[in-house]
């Protein structure tokens, strides 16, 4: 029997240099998709896939976050009295459950790796989920629910991965596998930003984790690693030798917003997906091609 995942760590403390200027008075998580924030749609899918309570790890200027997963009472307030029930309650969708939503300050952008460790006292003595926000993956059955039933098959940890667009492995995390069969297969290491030609397989880590706690006491004592920082990958490829890692290809498809055309892909697929929407988006990109 595996232990339940209840919690989840969301580290939003990142710059967002690839969609500045905007994300320089937003944080970049809180961006649009169509009409609503990325982290609206994180928060939904791993609400889908159990999870009760949210760790966000911020930086300094990221109070939106807290605020928009606030009630806020004037616009609220003002929506009732006009009637406008289906925005109001759609205003209201997101907001958590009262001490649902943990937020740890990360004094420093020193890494993945670090923003987790911050994590360390929420979490405790329990397996969780890490859900990197700029990664919006659309899928049938919720990408967080499908590393949690992969999980619930092999136990130890889970990490989702997908084929590396070609020629760009040395931009992420990437695995070794044992071998390939099926979307589930044990692995055997990874490295993160691994220079090209280097690369174990083409298999990048896409931001959605299962892990134990047992991580905790080794990204504490981590070395710095690839660009300066301290990397969640290097602290994963040390709990490796004590513990399993299975590498899951998820069904569904991913949008990375913390790029400029990831986020309009991301918009456009959006839209295209909502049926209020769908018929006016699509003649409004017609008419633009
Ligand atoms: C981080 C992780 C990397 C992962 C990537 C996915 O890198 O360290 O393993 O593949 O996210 O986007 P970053 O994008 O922060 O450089």
């Amino acid at each position: 029997m595996t232990k339940r995942v209840r919690k989840a760590v969301l580290p939003v403390a990142g710059l967002g240099t690839r969609v500045l200027p905007g994300a320089k008075t937003t944080p970049k998580n809180m961006l649009n998709v169509v009409d609503r924030p990325i982290l609206s749609y994180i928060v939904e899918e791993a609400r889908a896939a159990g999870i009760e309570h949210f760790v966000f790890i911020v930086g300094r200027g990221q109070g939106a976050i807290e605020d928009y997963f606030d009630s806020a009472p004037e616009i609220e307030q003002t929506l009732e009295a006009k009637g406008k029930t289906e925005i109001l309650a759609d205003v209201r969708r997101d907001l958590p459950h009262p001490g649902q939503m943990s937020f740890v300050r990360q004094m420093a952008p020193l890494g993945l790796g670090h923003a987790v460790w911050c994590a360390r006292d929420v979490i405790g003595e329990e397996p969780f989920a890490v859900i990197l926000p700029d990664m919006l993956m659309a899928a049938e059955r919720p990408a967080l629910a499908q590393a949690i039933d992969a999980y619930g098959k092999v136990g130890g940890n889970v990490v989702v991965v997908e084929p590396a667009p070609e020629g760009e492995t040395h931009k992420y995390g990437i695995v070794a596998l044992e071998g390939r069969d099926g979307r589930l297969n044990r692995m055997t290491g990874m490295v993160e930003k691994p220079p090209l030609g280097t690369e174990p397989s083409n298999l990048f880590i896409s931001g959605r984790y299962i892990l134990q706690p047992e991580i905790f006491a080794l990204l504490e004592s981590l070395p710095r690693g690839a660009g300066g920082e301290f990397q969640l990958t290097d602290g994963m490829a040390q709990l490796m030798a004590r513990q399993d890692f299975h590498a899951l290809e998820y069904e569904g498809t991913t949008y990375d917003c913390g790029d400029k055309i990831g986020l309009l892909r991301a918009n456009v697929a959006f839209a295209l997906r909502r049926p209020d929407l769908a018929a006016a988006a699509r003649k409004a990109i017609e008419e633009l091609l």
